[in-house]
């Protein structure tokens, strides 16, 4: 893990939840707890739910639980350490790591982020002060970007010349070592360092906590590419990086809606034209892994490719997304032949217009079809109502292809039912993930055991006494009664017990015992309850071994439920006290 258990500790206790959740959700008060609607799935009613006294969420709707640190991971797509890292710079900790291997790592990892970082300013640098930057703003200014734009974006100018940037940066007491694992030089044949970008136009890429990762450098004089971009490194990994991400993440969380583009300066064209939740890919197409990263973020992905990209891009991976993710998925509608930037340098309110008139991905699909037939003829629309099926039919939810039959079939003068046929007959199986219902996660369990878990960690002083691992036969609650039992704190609990018992105590964290009219009988009822089930299991377990004992537990059973059923909660609550001694004794201090 690396970083010490002691600062994480401190840093869980400098983060308030609720605070920390209000930034990717809207909460309300009820009651002692927090809710609000779910971050993680789609829903229309809360059931998001935070316990601020504990510190803890859970989601009654789609299971997901946790504290600070595992809502940070889930939501910003963390692993582990970064979302302990976040947080402590979030509450201005620092933090001491015990794992030299790990430490180190980061340490290296933070030393390269700097180099790209004081390469940033470097290019920044020239191409708004240095006379050699002119042909750079010269070309921006002929895109349209003006120098708040260059400012905003940070955007450089690698110079001409071998190694400008390497002699700056080994001024700035950066290593070879430094420059060349940075993506940022490299060794010649000469055995000198040479620059990696020169004479380009330099887009700097962060990630997604904005820390310096790379560059992606557009050659203004058409020499080699026309985009270089840092080669893989430590810190830049194109499979996991989206550009713009660290200026476009709160937009994205608050309109709910991410835009993807294919360019640096389409994400800029978005930016400057009202959308600042636009991202691109850096030199790749979209990947698993950046659509995971998205859907964390906003429910609405719109693709602003260029119209032939997108109608031509893989389809079966799009709508595999949509379902796995659970978005939306909507193309921007761009004229043809155009990308974002293009469209924005010719006219601003275009590029808004193509956002707000985005089309559903299957829309934007047939509509392309059409556009492409010849429908003033029956022959014409023939063919068109061919080419039609397959694109209707590749959709994977029956419901959806249904729902675009009818406008089709009207748009082409055919019935129905032509569609219908044509699409049912050939229709691909459609494999729809099965997802667990809301709510059963969590493996059955003893109501009452649920309950008695409950009282212990909101009220454990009234159950204390009565509390024993043989009360416990259900696999998840039994398991969760031995992590409380041997922890000090409930995160500490949390922190050692298996899966479906983190669940179940992060459910029960932030659900409030309901104790009805009369407290005290509530607990005394439960407690006589819970004792009689073990007092039972106990006497079958003695009458089956021939213990004589078994008729001491029959006739304290008997007196125990005579209590309960007449209401004589004093008598009940000792009568338990005695019974469960008896229990301990007998079954080995509570070994199953
Ligand atoms: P485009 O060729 O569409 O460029 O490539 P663009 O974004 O419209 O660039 P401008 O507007 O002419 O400046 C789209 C993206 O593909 C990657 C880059 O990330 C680029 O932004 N690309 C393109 C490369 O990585 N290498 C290339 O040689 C070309
Ligand atoms: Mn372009």
């Amino acid at each position: 893990m690396g970083i010490l258990d002691e600062d994480v500790q401190r840093v869980r206790e400098a983060t308030d939840l609720v605070a920390l959740a209000g930034e990717h959700l809207g909460l309300r008060r009820v009651g002692r707890r927090f809710t609000g609607l779910c971050p993680f799935h789609t829903e229309k009613s809360p059931s998001f739910s935070i316990n601020p006294e504990l510190q803890l969420y859970y989601c009654f709707g789609c299971g997901k639980s946790g504290d600070a640190i595992t809502f940070v991971r889930e939501v910003e797509h963390l692993d582990f350490v970064d979302a302990v890292e976040r947080l402590a710079s979030r509450a201005n900790i620092t933090l001491r790591y015990d794992d030299v291997t790990v430490s180190k790592d980061r340490q290296r990892r933070t030393r390269l982020a700097e180099a790209v970082g004081a390469a940033i300013t470097y290019y920044h640098r020239v191409l708004l002060e240095a006379p050699e930057g002119g042909l750079a703003r010269r070309y921006l200014r002929s895109r349209g970007f003006d120098g708040d734009a260059a400012r905003t974006f940070v955007l450089g100018y690698s110079p001409e010349g071998y190694d400008a940037l390497s002699v700056q940066l080994q001024q700035q007491k950066f290593s070879r070592d430094d420059l060349v694992d940075a993506g940022l030089a490299f060794v010649n044949r000469a055995n000198r360092l040479q620059d990696c970008f020169r004479g380009r136009l330099m887009f700097p890429i962060y990630d997604a906590r904005g820390e310096p990762s790379g560059f992606g450098g557009r050659t203004l004089t058409n020499e080699g590419p026309k985009y270089k971009n840092s080669s893989e490194s430590a810190i830049y990994q194109k499979s996991r990086l989206l550009y713009g991400l660290n200026w476009a993440k709160g937009e994205i969380v608050a309109r709910g809606e991410a835009v993807i583009c294919e360019g640096y300066t389409d994400v800029m064209a978005f930016a400057l034209s009202g959308a600042p939740n636009a991202v691109a890919t850096c030199g790749t197409s979209l990947t698993d892994e950046h659509f995971a990263i998205l859907k964390n973020l906003a429910r609405k992905v719109t693709l602003a490719y260029d119209a032939d990209a997108a109608g031509q891009g893989a389809t079966e991976k799009w709508y595999a997304w949509e379902q796995k993710y659970e978005v939306q998925l909507q193309v921007a509608d761009l004229p043809a032949g155009r990308d974002p930037a293009d469209t924005w340098k010719e006219d601003p309110a275009a590029l808004t217009k193509a956002l707000e008139n985005a089309k559903p991905f299957l829309q934007f699909r047939i509509d392309r079809v059409l556009a492409a037939a010849d429908l003033t003829t029956p022959e014409g629309r023939a063919r068109a109502a061919e080419a039609v099926v397959p694109v209707l039919r590749q959709h994977p939810n029956e419901l959806v292809r249904e729902g675009y039959i009818s406008p089709v079939a009207g748009r082409l003068g055919f019935a129905h039912e032509w569609f219908k046929r044509a699409v049912d007959n050939s229709a691909e199986p459609t494999r729809v993930e099965s997802k667990p219902a809301a709510g059963s996660r969590i493996p059955r369990a003893d109501r009452r055991e649920v309950e008695m878990l409950r009282l212990a960690i909101h009220e454990p002083e009234l159950v204390a006494d009565h509390l024993d691992a043989a009360l416990f036969v259900g696999r998840a609650p039994r398991a969760a009664y031995d992590a409380l039992a041997s922890a000090h704190t409930l995160h500490e609990a949390l922190a050692t017990t298996d899966p479906d018992a983190r669940e179940l105590l992060n459910r029960l964290a932030v659900e409030e015992p309901e104790f009805g009219e009369q407290r005290d009988a509530y607990v005394v009822e439960l407690v006589a309850n819970l004792t009689e089930s073990a007092g039972q299991r106990l006497l079958q377990q003695f009458v089956e071994a021939g213990d004589d004992r078994a008729s001491e537990v029959k006739q304290q059973l008997d007196v125990l439920v005579r209590a309960r059923d007449d209401g004589e909660w004093s008598t009940a609550k000792s009568v338990s006290e005695s019974l469960l001694a008896l229990i301990l004794h007998g079954s080995g201090q509570g070994e199953p």
